[in-house]
């Protein structure tokens, strides 16, 4: 019999975690144990996971992750940070969704598709799930750098409203109703009103003047793609779309790439979908790829601006993609690689 193994999500009420939960069971994951932690707010309750209810336990220091194997997180930085010695001090690996240690040089950043080996070398136990925008970017820009070498990466994202979280989806979902109703907006978890609204703000801005979401792009597809020479310059929305961020692309190459081998290399790349026919209007939209698996690529062509240039446009569903199934993946290519 193949082997089982105990499982634990750490943030397990959460939009991500939820999705956890959902892929688990779709993907038939090989699960011996499911174990759920959450904080005060939701410890005590009760989730129903294939035909058994779990109670969520209280994410508290000291041995309650002796017995796991794997350690899907995805409770903010913070939590992780704090709580990271507890999660692996007995040997669970843990896959964590938070921004808390992708960047350290003994954590790998892994996108399976993209460098999936890494994920075998992680001295901490811990293996970091990059950012969402950065997943999507390069699920759909590799198939071009495996023909040549990128040199310069210019993004802008479209970022849907669930991407900082539940309560944040609830919000816009709130706005909706509130508008219909012509009631006031109730304005939160955004710096401004989302609804009937581009806020061109994602995180905290830093002293160069981009923002903490636009820097992550930066930094993270250097380490996955280990390349310094790769320079990105994101500038990241926030969109009133529920779920699914999109992204228009440009992209230079060392060498100038012919578009139909790029066309080709997109067909038969792991984790894409093309989705590109401007004939039939047939281009990937974050309300047709919410709540699927692959990175959907359409808008392809030559860069007119630029002999070395390509440029394309990606969607992709940020909770399952961007977070929680990118980390599951990680998990099946341990198991497959029987390296966990
Ligand atoms: N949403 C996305 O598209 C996305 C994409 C990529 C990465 N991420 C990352 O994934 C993480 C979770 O994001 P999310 O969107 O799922 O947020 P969320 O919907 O706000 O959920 C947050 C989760 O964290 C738990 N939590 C908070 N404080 C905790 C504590 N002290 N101890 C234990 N659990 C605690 C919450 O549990 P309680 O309900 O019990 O408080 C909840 O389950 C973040 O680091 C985020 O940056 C999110």
């Amino acid at each position: 019999m193949s082997k089982k193994y105990n499982v634990a999500i750490v943030g397990a009420s959460g939009a991500v975690g939820r999705e956890f939960l959902r892929l688990l069971h779709q993907r038939d994951f090989p699960i011996a144990s499911l174990r759920l932690f959450g904080s005060e707010r939701s410890a005590g309750k009760k989730i129903i996971f294939r035909d058994s209810e779990i109670e969520i336990e209280l994410l508290k220091e000291g041995d309650d992750f002796k017995d796991i194997d794997i350690a899907f997180t995805s409770a903010g930085a913070g939590v992780s940070k704090k709580f990271a010695d507890t999660i692996t001090r007995h040997g669970a690996v843990m896959i964590d969704n938070s921004s808390a240690f992708r960047m350290d040089e003994d954590v790998p950043l892994v996108v399976p598709e993209v460098n999936g080996e890494d994920a075998k070398h992680r001295p901490r136990g811990i293996i970091g799930n990059p950012n969402c925008t950065t997943i999507q970017m390069l699920v759909a820009v590799n198939p071009i750098y495996k023909i040549s070498p990128i040199l310069k990466i210019r993004v802008s994202t479209y970022q849907s409203a669930s991407g900082a979280g539940a309560s944040a989806m609830a919000e816009l979902e709130k706005q909706i109703s509130q508008y219909a109703s012509g009631s006031p907006l109730t304005v939160e978890k955004f710096p401004h009103q989302l609804l009937l609204n581009l806020i061109p703000q994602v995180d905290i801005f830093l002293d160069n003047d981009y923002t903490k979401e636009e820097m992550k792009m930066y930094n993270e597809t250097r380490k996955i793609l280990h390349d310094d020479r790769i320079e990105v310059s994101a500038t990241c929305v926030r969109v009133p779309v529920l779920r699914a961020h999109s992204e228009a692309i440009w992209v230079e190459t060392e060498s100038p790439v012919d578009i139909s081998d790029v066309r080709r290399a997109m067909e038969s790349a792991e984790g894409v979908v093309l989705a590109d026919n401007p004939a039939e209007a047939l281009y990937p939209m974050p309300f047709a790829a919410a709540g699927s698996d692959p990175v959907f690529v359409g808008r392809l062509r030559k860069d007119i601006a630029s002999p070395t240039g390509i440029t394309l446009w990606t969607v992709g569903d940020q909770i399952r993609k961007g977070a929680a199934l990118n980390a599951v993946q990680i998990a099946e290519y341990l198991i497959r690689q029987k390296n966990i």
